[in-house]
């Protein structure tokens, strides 16, 4: 999308007016440079038909320029759910055919934020993944990208260029993420993801890529990433993203680490056949840590942030591992396998040790872990725990913030008991009933959690677990996506990371 902001003085092929209840008569500068005759169809629909009531919308014809006045609701009741919302229904309900130069034009009532909120939810919407629908695709290309032109008082124009610079890497790192995941397992698989890494780090001398291959795995000794890969022919890998490793500074920093399962069909466990397609997200995770890397490089950021992606496709075949199978993992423990399914942890493990290795400040990760996360939590909210009260309160806030709710949810010592007490390995990759299970999961993550400088009775470093198995995609709530990946939690972590 291309855009630009500028005075209200001319439109585009569509104007759009956003108004808040009680402030749709604005003033004349709203109608700057409309032909007379789209200045009177307008003003009689401020008068007869339109009220500004929130989800309204009124589209006023005209021969040179199309208006279409939206309905905010009450200016008191604003929010950043409320302006993102609005700006990407907005979008979703304009046609390209009737031109791609759109006016966006602020007037009585908003402010820089909500006018940014607007503008974030226009671009998070401007997303379809029609790479292999040949008509879509031609016809995407023909009509080209739209052409945006933001105005609003003079006073905020110069706010508004910097804000929206910033929310435009936010949104490409959100469309990385959601491309990536939305790619079929036969293209997306463990070294093809490394691959597009290591192409996007090219050019960019303040970013590193590296990734551990097959060989590597085995070198350090990283059998749970081994163990759920071996059953495919493509093979798993880890990959590592610094951004900044030359910054000069002790300062610790965040580690992001990403579940990337590029198909879970269950391996030897497994799955039923319904939606198994949808298994193809199962690497969310990992596309969100993508995601966030170029969006934090897109802005600039001056930090040192590290990625860790945890790559593997989970098969059945003579290779695979199998229910009963105990395994060792980069941490020394050892996991005893009783559903082959239950895959996720198996990876997260060795990427949550490997992420004590640098230090950080805190590690997040994220996983399309549990199926029991959607029970709980449908698909409106993602599963947060946390073994650190200050980490947990924090990314809750910046999940409100970004609309991308992350609710809290408890790390018992009772769900930790029950997942260490196997009889022959140190932690079973299974509860005993299925009750919690998403409970369960991260209480044996929680296991793979480094202490500081690994000492033995050191303090574990503070850890934020996002369980996004029902937010990653299927959400017909989140008005930011027409279908499929949502690239859930890119700005929230982007927030995080760049507020603190
Ligand atoms: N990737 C799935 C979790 C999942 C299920 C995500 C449905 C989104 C929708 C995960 O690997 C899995 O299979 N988990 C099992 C764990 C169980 C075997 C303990 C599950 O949730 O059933
Ligand atoms: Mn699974
Ligand atoms: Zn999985």
């Amino acid at each position: 999308m291309d855009w630009k902001v500028s005075e209200r003085e001319e439109t585009g092929d569509v104007l759009v007016l956003p108004l808040w209840v009680g402030k749709n008569k604005p003033a004349n500068s709203a109608l700057n440079g409309l032909p007379r005759s789209s200045v009177i169809n307008t003003k009689s629909a401020f008068k007869s038909r339109f009220d500004g009531k929130a989800g309204s919308k009124l589209s006023v014809w005209g021969e040179k320029c199309r208006v279409v006045l939206v309905g905010m609701g009450d200016l008191e009741k604003s929010s950043n759910k409320i302006a993102r919302d609005a700006g990407a229904k907005t979008l979703s309900s304009l046609s390209k055919k009737d031109g791609t130069n759109l006016t966006v034009r602020f007037t009585t009532g908003w402010n820089l934020e909500s006018m940014l909120w607007f503008i974030e939810g226009m671009m998070l919407r401007d997303y379809a993944f029609v790479k292999y629908r040949s008509k879509d695709k031609k016809e995407r290309e023909e009509q080209g990208e739209w052409s945006l032109d933001i105005q609003a008082s003079s006073r905020y124009l110069k706010e508004l260029d910097v804000g929206i610079s910033r929310i435009v890497g936010r949104v490409e790192g959100v469309h990385l993420a959601r491309d990536l995941a939305n790619e079929p397992p036969n293209y997306l698989y463990p070294m093809s993801y490394a691959e597009r890494a290591k192409e996007w780090a090219k050019d960019k001398p303040n970013v590193v890529v590296e990734v551990y291959d097959w060989d590597d795995l085995q070198k350090k000794g990283m059998y749970g990433l081994i163990n759920v890969g071996k059953g495919s022919s493509r093979k798993p890998c880890m990959v590592l993203f610094t951004l900044n490793p030359n910054v000069n500074s002790n300062a610790r920093s965040p580690c992001i680490v990403g579940k990337g399962i590029t198909f879970d069909t269950g391996g030897i466990s497994l799955k039923p056949g319904a939606s198994m397609d949808e298994m193809k997200y199962d690497m969310h995770g990992a596309a969100t840590v993508f995601g966030l890397m170029h969006a934090l490089y897109a802005t600039g950021h001056k930090g040192r942030v590290r990625g860790i992606a945890c790559l593997a496709e989970n098969m059945p075949s003579a290779e695979a591992y199998r229910p009963g199978d105990v395994i060792p993992t980069y941490s020394g423990k050892t996991i005893e396998v009783l559903n082959t399914d239950a895959e996720g942890r198996n990876v997260l493990a060795d990427g949550l040790w490997k992420s004590g290795e640098f230090d950080p400040s805190y590690i997040i990760d994220l996983a399309t872990l549990t199926g029991a996360v959607v029970v709980s939590l449908g698909h409106e909210a993602t599963g947060l725990w946390s073994n650190d009260s200050e980490l947990l309160e924090k990314v809750h806030q910046a999940g409100n913030v970004e609309d991308e709710i992350a609710w809290k949810m408890p790390l018992l010592p009772a769900f930790e008991k029950e997942m260490t007490g196997s009889k022959i390995a140190d932690v079973r990759n299974l509860g005993k009933s299925r009750w919690g299970g998403a409970n369960t999961a991260a209480a044996f993550l929680k296991q793979f959690v480094p202490n500081r400088n690994f000492e033995e009775d050191g303090e574990q470093i503070p850890w934020a677990h996002l369980d996004i198995a029902g937010t990653a995609w299927g959400a017909d709530t989140n008005a930011m996506v027409g279908h499929g990946a949502t690239g859930i939690h890119v700005r929230t972590l982007h927030t995080l990371i760049t507020n603190s």
